[in-house]
């Protein structure tokens, strides 16, 4: 088989916490009266939370100290965690799943490779801890995507070279990160319709064809 492993991003691919991400920074926001909506948030896929509240903060009319933003990037994970509380094995659905076990099946690694330093504890909520080969996340980078360091460090905890790796990606900065890792990206959602991927799909089940057509 031409590959050796697929890199799934987590926020957006594996399952779903934009909501809770809007609905906590859109609480800081608010507290700020910092003008804020879907449309910002959209913006916020596959940054990380620093970096998410300095593009918050382009509306904001004022100065704040590091330490000022420290708290609010604090006050904004607590209530994002509560939100998080809520997530359970219901919020992985039957097709990621399935999709993960017949790749798996075929004898490919999986891996996660997230810009959210809260990847464990999200895994863990929906049934997944233990699950992956490899976990690398905003726990063990330096930069955030679209820098390549979240996919490299996947692969090679994997130990796999990057032209054998697949990314599996919804942010458009996540697909360019893979494409700089030197991987192919499977796109999914925003960077599907945005053309960003290799393969630009509708649905992960597609997976399972892509590796299938690539062994041939
Ligand atoms: C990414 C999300 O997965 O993680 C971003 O797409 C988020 O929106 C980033 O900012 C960092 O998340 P966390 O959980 O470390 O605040
Ligand atoms: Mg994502």
């Amino acid at each position: 088989m031409k590959y050796k492993a697929i890199i799934f991003d987590l926020d957006g691919v594996i399952c779903y916490t934009d909501e809770y991400h809007y609905l906590a920074w859109k609480s800081v926001a608010d507290s700020l009266s910092i003008p804020f909506d879907r449309e910002i948030n959209n913006r916020l896929r596959g940054v990380s939370r620093m970096e998410s509240l300095e593009i918050i903060l382009e509306k904001f009319n004022g100065t704040l100290s590091t330490v000022e933003k420290e708290e609010l990037a604090a006050q904004k994970n607590e209530l994002y965690k509560q939100y998080l509380t809520k997530m359970s094995t219901k919020d992985l659905s039957d097709e990621v799943k399935n999709t993960l076990d017949a790749l798996r099946k075929k004898g490919l690694l999986l891996a996660i490779g997230s810009s959210s330093k809260n990847t464990g504890f999200i895994l863990n909520q929906i049934g997944l801890n233990g699950y992956f080969d490899a976990v690398s996340d905003g726990s063990n980078i330096t930069r955030s995507k679209p820098d390549p360091e979240v996919f490299l460090k996947a692969a090679s905890f994997v130990s796999v070279e990057p032209e054998y790796c697949i990314v599996v990606e919804d942010a458009v900065s996540g697909a360019e990160a893979g494409h700089r890792a030197g991987m192919k990206v499977a796109a999914v959602g925003d960077a599907s319709n945005a053309g960003a991927g290799d393969w630009n799909i509708k649905n992960i089940t597609e997976l399972v064809r892509i590796v299938e057509d690539e062994e041939s």
